[in-house]
């Protein structure tokens, strides 16, 4: 049995813990920290834009901590899962790479490259495994569609555009999101989902063209990128969190074939429908798993020895820092931006 510990009870904490909850034939949920002793004592009681639930939620078996060092000195832990605060990334993952444990901590990576660097040296000089928190990697619908884009079975992919709106997020610990310095804004807290499955399916682009608005947090709150390949391919992306408290969620894309378009709209059911030029529209099977439990799987079978496919690397995340930096540079200057 894996003994897990995870710092940071908010809301993706609550995500993590369900999903760790669901693999306990093969981790223990040994102890939780979390700053806020009243978040321990009433778990459960986070709201947030994804349905973490207060259902099930029983920290009678795990050690409870408020302070992440001693956590870490007193328990013998295999790995901890990281759900805090951005700006906190750096310096949590060092510390617990430092302690000896494999580490899997939330997107963004961290504020900056700089810090990513000092996350990856701490992994590889204590040898343990570092995964970063890209789920839409995981997300059973864009991997069908990365499936798709793969194997050719449309013929060639023109086009790719995605989107990712939300209403303001005004319910995270101490208001951090809404601060730009502490979260690096929409554009590094929640757009970076599709800029990092970009990279993901067409590796980083030669450049960014992108055009935003600042409204809520004093950095990038709404941002609009084209991602610049070379040929035949027009990519784009579109992310903020300045939206009404009625328009809630919404994740979706369009890929554009020679033969068909995938569509995806997280509002719509079915989300995923596949329109071919030649044959009826359809809706394919993907996994009702969320992607949160896959990521989670993936990491922890990692841990135990898998031998899996690479979904991600630490640099990989890393990049994906650099590539939004290099997008609110654009919006910023209203120049494209080399990578
Ligand atoms: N993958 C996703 O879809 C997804 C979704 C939401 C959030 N996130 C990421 O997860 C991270 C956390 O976001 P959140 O929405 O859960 O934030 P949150 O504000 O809900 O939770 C942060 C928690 O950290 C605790 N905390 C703060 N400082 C601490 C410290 N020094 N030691 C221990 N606990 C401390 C707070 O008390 C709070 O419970 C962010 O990086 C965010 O970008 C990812």
């Amino acid at each position: 049995m894996l003994r897990v510990g995870i710092i940071g009870l908010g809301f993706i904490g609550h995500v993590h813990y369900k999903a760790y909850r669901a693999l306990k034939d093969k981790v223990t949920i040994a102890a939780i920290c979390d700053i806020e002793r009243e978040r321990l004592d009433h778990p459960g009681a986070i709201l947030g834009n994804i349905d973490a639930g207060p259902d099930g939620v029983d920290l009678s078996e795990a050690a409870l901590y408020t302070d992440a060092a001693k956590m870490l000195a007193e328990q013998k832990l295999d790995l901890v899962s990281i759900g805090l605060p951005t700006y906190l990334h750096a310096k949590y993952t060092r510390m617990a790479l430092e302690a000896g444990v494999h580490v899997f901590c939330e997107k963004p990576m961290a504020l900056n490259p700089a810090e990513c660097d000092s996350m990856i040296a701490a992994a590889e000089a204590n040898g343990k495994l570092l995964q970063i928190g890209h789920v839409i990697r995981f997300w059973p619908e864009y991997g069908w569609a990365r499936d798709a884009v793969q194997d050719g079975r449309y013929g060639k992919l023109l086009a790719a555009h995605f989107q990712r709106l939300s209403q303001t997020p005004n319910w995270s610990w101490q208001n951090w999101l809404l601060d730009s310095t502490k979260s690096g804004g929409a554009a590094l807290d929640l757009h970076i989902h599709d800029a990092d499955y970009v990279h993901y399916l067409f590796g980083m682009p030669n450049a960014v063209f992108s055009t935003g608005a600042t409204r809520v947090s004093g950095g990038s709150d709404h941002l609009l990128t084209q991602y610049l390949y070379c040929g035949n391919l027009a990519v784009s992306a579109v992310g903020g969190w300045i939206m009404s408290k009625a328009f809630g969620f919404r994740q979706a894309f369009d890929l554009v074939f020679e033969r068909a378009n995938i569509q995806y709209d997280s509002t719509h059911s079915p989300s995923l429908v596949v329109q071919p030029h030649d044959k009826e529209p359809f809706s394919p099977e993907v996994s009702s798993d969320s992607g949160y439990d896959i990521e989670i799987s993936h990491f922890v079978e990692r841990i135990l020895g898998a031998e899996l496919p690479i979904v991600l690397t630490p640099q990989e995340s890393r990049e994906s820092v650099r590539l939004i930096l290099a997008e609110v540079e654009s919006a910023a200057t209203g120049k494209v931006v080399a990578l």
